[in-house]
């Protein structure tokens, strides 16, 4: 059923939570510094940066260092149990501190809290914590510290998809004055077998495209000259809304604000439309650069994973993007050790991955998650075993990585300058049209603009080169 209503936040919302953080910032016996430490993907480094909006505006400023800090959140992913294990690990660390320090305080927030009954754990087994909260309820941040504080209190707040709202309107701290991100949609609907994202972020949410036009036009004005879309599945975007442009018809809308670069993440090879190939073919701005998670090469296993597409389907779509936008440069993500995976299995992601040539890939070791329908399967895969298949991957993705960039000697390449090397401070780095980082001498007033670098050799996943003046 399509939505036709907003999934923003009402006006009289956002102004009750920006007099709340007021009133938080007019207290004295309060936190003074932060630190937001972040897990997971960008859609959580993005929630981050509305974190230190918030923050900033409710009088803090962020700390030197974690060890400093008054306040300390951790925004959390529970993609992958070692995900999940490095943020709990941290938060641990900070019993320790706070044994010394007792008025510092410790919030949890993110995708791991939204799992069932972890909002009871970390009330039973992380006494330290002070706050904690989900993905729903991001926007409540300044309401639920200002309760803690005054109240001296623990509060932990998990509310369900239907109960929160999407931070719209908030402050955003944006971490760089020169790319940024914009959520385009919220949420997934695809129910890969093995992930826990649909159910910890709740259904697909577009976001209104006069907002995010609105929302680009201001970065544009503000000197921005790189955008990252977000969404779990950009390519199903305004499907769940009447009336709503299609993904390929917002591009070409944000193609004509005229910011000099547009990326996009993530895609599903499922919904890759023809349109949307040709609006990359023919757009100005959209980067010639493709992140298609694939995950598997053999079609029984795609087919378990729920990924409704077939490995020749996967490759047809290839071929038609490497036809019309020839200088493509695709990248992806791969599961190893899937429930069932043999090795013949295993061998079809070897030879995929071959085929298509990605430039770069995510290669993991599948991870059960609890309440994923993968998890209940027969035939989970020995850790050794997947060891020794991860290992192999890798290899195979270095190897056609080191002949990806091969092909890109004596070409320019245009890079938008990011920081001095930390090495070197005569060595800039930046990312090229390809989301390639390329580092090449320069001086530090080049940041910030995109300069074109002849491309003379190259790194395991880095490019190096030389300015053209
Ligand atoms: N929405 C994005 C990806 C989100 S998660 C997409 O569909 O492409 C990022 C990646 O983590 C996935 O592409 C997948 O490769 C990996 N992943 C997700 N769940 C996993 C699990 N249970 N075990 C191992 N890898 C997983
Ligand atoms: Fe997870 Fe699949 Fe949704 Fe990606 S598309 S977030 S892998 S369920
Ligand atoms: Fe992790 Fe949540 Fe992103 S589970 S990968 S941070 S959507």
């Amino acid at each position: 059923m399509k939505r036709t209503q907003a999934i923003e936040l009402p006006a009289e919302e956002i102004e009750h939570q920006r007099a709340i953080m007021r009133e938080f910032a007019a207290l004295k016996e309060r936190p003074h510094t932060y630190c937001v430490v972040t897990y997971g993907c960008q859609m959580n480094a993005h929630d981050s940066e509305k974190l230190e909006g918030m923050l900033l505006e409710m009088g803090m400023v962020k700390a030197q260092s974690r060890e400093e800090a008054d306040f300390v959140i951790f925004n959390t992913c529970c993609v992958r149990e070692n995900a999940q294990r490095r943020a709990l690990g941290n938060v641990v660390w900070l019993k320790e501190l706070k044994k010394t320090r007792p008025e510092l305080m410790v919030a949890v927030c993110g995708c791991m809290m939204q799992q069932p009954g972890m909002g009871e754990q970390i009330l039973r087994q992380y006494p330290f914590v002070d706050v904690a909260f989900g993905t729903h309820n991001l926007y409540r941040f300044a309401q639920l510290m200002l309760q803690a504080v005054k109240s001296r209190r623990r509060v932990v707040e998990v509310l369900r998809e239907e109960e929160g709202s999407i931070p719209e309107e908030l402050p955003v701290h944006r971490s760089s004055p020169y790319h940024a991100y914009i959520t385009i949609m919220y949420g997934c609907n695809n129910f890969c077998s093995y992930c826990i994202v649909p159910y910890v972020r709740g259904r697909e949410r577009s976001r209104a495209s006069s907002r995010i036009l609105e929302e680009a036009r201001a970065l544009k004005a503000d000197g921005v000259c790189e955008i990252m879309l977000l969404g779990q599945n950009v390519n199903s975007y305004g499907l769940d809304v009447e009336g709503e442009l299609s993904f390929a018809q917002l591009l070409a809308e944000l193609d004509k604000v005229g910011i000099e670069r547009i990326r996009f993440m993530t895609s599903h090879p499922k919904d890759i439309s023809d349109e949307l190939i040709d609006v990359m073919a023919s757009s100005s701005h959209i980067c010639h650069a493709l992140h298609l998670p694939v995950q598997h090469g053999n079609n029984r296993i795609l087919q378990s994973m729920n990924r409704r597409y077939t490995r020749e389907q996967y490759l047809s779509r290839v071929a038609l993007l490497r036809s019309k936008v020839p200088d493509i440069s695709l990248t992806t993500d791969l599961i190893v050790g899937y429930p069932g995976e043999t090795e013949d299995e295993f061998e079809d992601t070897c030879s995929l991955v071959r085929e298509v040539g990605y430039d770069s890939a995510f290669t993991f070791i599948y991870s059960p998650r609890v309440g994923t329908r993968a998890a209940e399967m027969e035939g989970q895969i020995p850790e050794e075993v997947a060891s020794r298949r991860i290992q192999k991957l890798i290899a195979i993705q270095k190897e056609i990585t080191h002949q990806r960039y091969a092909a890109y000697m004596g070409q320019v390449h245009h890079v938008l300058v990011e920081e001095a090397s930390k090495r070197d401070e005569h060595q800039m780095a930046g990312k090229d049209e390809y989301n390639i980082t390329v580092n090449f001498p320069g001086t530090a007033d080049l940041i910030g603009q995109i300069v074109p670098v002849r491309i003379t050799s190259s790194g395991e996943s880095t490019l190096r080169g030389e300015r053209i003046l």
